[in-house]
């Protein structure tokens, strides 16, 4: 009866021993999804930030790299973060603004002077007000990155004006900031999650895109497309978020190592935007694409063809906001 006892005993323990165990290892993987290439300003910063948590807790979490879209679209991925079935991601706020609507405020077209402007909003009281609503979404945002300015591209002609957009079927992102824009604007505005769009371009079901110079290099664009306008109709925010459930369960030192490392991970994010927004342009001509930069006559007709979009932005996110944004020096 004792040995049948004492064996039980020890194959609960060694249960309890193999659960620990499982559960420790599941708990220091961090998977991290994004929709770029590992040599994209996404897998840069990913990889800053897995470094430095990796240093910072002696290789206690080590970061699993699910590039280009291999955990699914970017909706997926934020959806795993708030199942707790992914860890970690880095994604743009074009996505993000269908669970955080606020983050919507930041994606309105031609509100963004410069690189330099934009991150000094989003480092400041405006964007630092943002950050703690995705609590509720069961996400933690650690900090803002960025993609660039957003551009068209196309394969039927250079645009100048907004008349050229009539028609066009245009990919936007599944953003209705976005949508509302392109549609004010007379385009065509089919929004599509990003891995249905190389397909698409190919196959000609839509006749080009927006994206910063840093996607368009990246995901080499010009192997799809023809024409390049740089309009630079909207700057392109993005964050490095975890699972809210997964952080909760993080000492304060540990979580002190993701906010650190989320940090370190903009630094090489914003270093590579920097780069790739002074020779993407010349890449892409030698790549064969023809581009065509808009004056700022061309830029301001757009901007006044926006007029009744702004008043939609106003109604959505309070004019204050939007003002107080502008005003940031
Ligand atoms: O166009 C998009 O969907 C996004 O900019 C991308 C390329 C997925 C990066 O976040």
């Amino acid at each position: 009866m004792r040995s049948i006892k004492s064996s039980f005993l020890a194959a609960a323990a060694l249960a309890a021993c193999i659960a620990a165990t499982g559960a420790a290892s599941a708990q220091t993987e961090v998977k991290i999804g994004y929709a770029l290439a590992e040599n994209s300003h996404y897998g840069v910063a990913a990889k800053a930030w897995a470094e430095a948590v990796e240093q910072a807790t002696d290789g206690k979490f080590t970061f699993r790299q699910f590039p280009s879209s291999a955990l699914g679209g970017e909706r997926e991925v934020v959806e795993g973060l708030q199942l707790g079935t992914i860890e970690a991601t880095i994604v743009s706020t074009g996505t993000l603004s269908n669970f955080v609507p606020a983050v919507g405020a930041t994606d309105i077209p031609f509100l963004f002077r410069d690189l330099k402007h934009a991150r000094d909003v989003l480092d400041g009281p405006v964007g630092q007000e943002v950050l703690p609503l995705f609590d509720d979404r069961g996400m933690v945002a650690l900090a803002w990155g960025e993609q660039g300015f957003r551009h068209i591209t196309n394969n039927k002609h250079p645009i100048g004006t907004p008349a050229d957009l009539a028609g066009l079927k245009l990919r936007t992102m599944e953003n209705p900031v976005h949508i509302t824009a392109f549609e004010t604007l007379g385009a065509a505005p089919t929004p599509m999650a990003w891995p249905e769009v190389i397909g698409a371009l190919q196959q000609g079901t839509i006749d080009g895109q927006e994206n910063p110079l840093s996607v368009i290099v990246s995901v080499k664009l010009n192997e799809v497309q023809k024409y390049l306008t740089l309009s630079g109709h909207v700057y392109s925010p993005a964050m490095l978020l975890v699972s809210k459930s997964f952080f909760d369960n993080l000492s304060d030192e540990e979580q002190q190592a993701f906010r650190d490392g989320a940090a370190k991970g903009v630094v090489a994010m914003r270093a590579f935007v920097d780069d790739v927004e002074k020779s993407g342009v010349a890449t892409l001509k030698e790549r064969g694409m023809q581009v065509n930069e808009l004056s700022p006559e061309q830029k301001a007709e757009f901007q006044s063809s926006l007029k009744a979009a702004y008043q939609q932005y106003y109604e959505k996110y309070g004019k204050d906001l939007i003002d107080r944004i502008i005003a940031t020096k």
